[in-house]
């Protein structure tokens, strides 16, 4: 089952009030959810709790000084700013607070907090009467008014002795705050997704075959993508470099012929059929047992037509008349006549949209983080769109594909 917080990278800045304690039942319980915790301490949080507390319950090295730069590839504090999806701040002291609202950055919290443009939520947890100092006021205000979010003290019985507001609000109420900023739209909710990612590998023998470049980033960005949006994601891959999404259901083949008996037994249930995988045209006639040896100078390998999917899906949606059927969406990678070939593709395997990408183009196509992609449809549409990350194109798509839903399916 997808868990609430799955795939989000959540920055838990920890400062030092007695509270800290109460920041490692909050990181247990993002990452209960899901959430990739990082966690910066400042110098006064580890004197109440310990680094190595919050490294064992978040799985990731602790950060605690803005000049402990460990991976030379990279500016930690930056790094871990782009990375985040949200950043809570919990326990917050009057300090931190009079920090973030006056911009200062003299430490690897207070650097990495101005360095974020992800949601900022702080959970303050400090005396009575300094919540009700006019300087903590002015500060909350101040933060307020530039979109940061707040989970107000809880009143009672204070560390300092004192009875009032000023407690950290528990771990749980602080989290369901996390899980309610991070929710977003729910445009797939109840929707099934199958999407193909990565490319087919296609064996000579046992130890040699054939495939191609695809990395399975642009299916991982759409199976993370539809996920995020509420879908039931099913994932039929095969060569990877990567991991694929959490959160999903994730199947695992090897060549186009496995591909298509996968991808065919499930799309009669999806909503919406993505196929970004990379299936080779054509496999070896015959599979070697043994690991071929070296006979002649020259080799033939005989070739034969594998199954196209994508068509196979296609033809089989037009003969279900009356029936429920899901929106299709194609790829042309092109390195030549995109347009051309892709509107040839669209008519050809009969789909919904096609998603064309010059693979040849610096920034889109295999192994990239980004891509560069236009989408034709039936009835003439066309849009172009800019170098992109390819979840953003993932999200492009899946919009249309969902409008398509709306109108010709509900
Ligand atoms: O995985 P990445 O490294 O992120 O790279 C992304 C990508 C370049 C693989 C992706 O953007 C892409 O273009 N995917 C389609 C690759 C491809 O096989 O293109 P094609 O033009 O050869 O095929 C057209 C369509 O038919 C594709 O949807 C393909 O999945 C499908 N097809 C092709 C052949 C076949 N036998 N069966 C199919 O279903």
């Amino acid at each position: 089952m997808t868990k609430p917080l799955s795939g989000k990278t959540i920055i838990l800045g920890i400062s030092g009030g007695i509270a800290a304690y109460k920041a490692a039942t909050l990181c247990s319980r993002l990452a209960g959810l899901g959430a990739s915790v990082r966690v910066i301490m400042t110098e006064g949080a580890t004197k109440f709790i310990t680094p190595l507390t919050l490294q064992t319950i978040s799985r990731h090295p602790v950060a605690t000084d803005v000049f402990d730069e460990r991976d030379a590839s990279i500016v930690q504090h930056i790094d871990w700013a782009d990375a985040a999806d949200l950043v809570v701040v919990a326990p917050a002291t009057a300090n931190i607070l009079s920090k973030m609202a006056n911009g200062l950055a003299d430490d690897m919290l207070s650097t990495t907090l101005l360095a974020v443009t992800a949601p900022v939520l702080v959970a303050p947890a400090m005396n009575v009467h300094m919540w009700e100092h006019p300087a903590v006021i002015d500060n909350v205000n101040k933060l307020a008014s530039r979109g940061v979010t707040f989970v107000e003290p809880g009143t009672g019985q204070l560390a300092c002795g004192y009875v009032g507001k000023g407690r950290l609000a528990e771990p749980d109420e602080i989290a369901e705050a996390v899980a309610a900023m991070l929710a977003g739209p729910k445009p797939l909710a109840g929707r099934r997704v199958l999407i193909t990612a990565g490319g087919t590998l296609e064996r000579i023998d046992p130890v040699r075959y054939i495939t191609n470049d695809s990395s399975g980033k642009m299916g991982f960005a759409f199976a993370e993508a539809a996920r995020d949006w509420g879908a039931d994601v099913t994932l039929v891959y095969g060569k990877t470099d990567g991991v694929p999404p959490e959160g999903i259901q994730a199947v695992r083949v090897e060549s186009a012929e496995q591909m298509k008996d996968a991808v065919m037994s499930r799309a009669a249930e999806a909503d919406i059929v993505i196929k970004s995988a990379a299936v080779a045209d054509y496999r070896p006639l015959h599979q070697e047992e043994h690991k071929m040896k070296k006979k002649s100078d020259t080799l033939t390998l005989e070739l034969v037509r594998n199954p196209d999917i994508l068509q196979t899906i296609g033809e089989w949606r037009e003969k279900q008349a009356g029936k429920r059927v899901p929106v299709v969406i194609g790829f042309a990678a092109e390195t030549m006549e995109l347009e051309r070939n892709a509107l040839d593709k669209l008519a050809r395997k009969k789909c919904d949209y096609i998603v064309a990408n010059n693979v040849t183009q610096a920034g889109a196509g295999f192994g990239t983080d980004t891509n560069i992609v236009s989408i034709y449809g039936t009835g003439g549409f066309a849009e172009h769109l800019p170098r992109m990350p390819k979840k953003a194109v993932a999200q492009r798509v899946l919009e249309l594909a969902a409008a398509k839903i709306g109108t010709e399916r509900a």
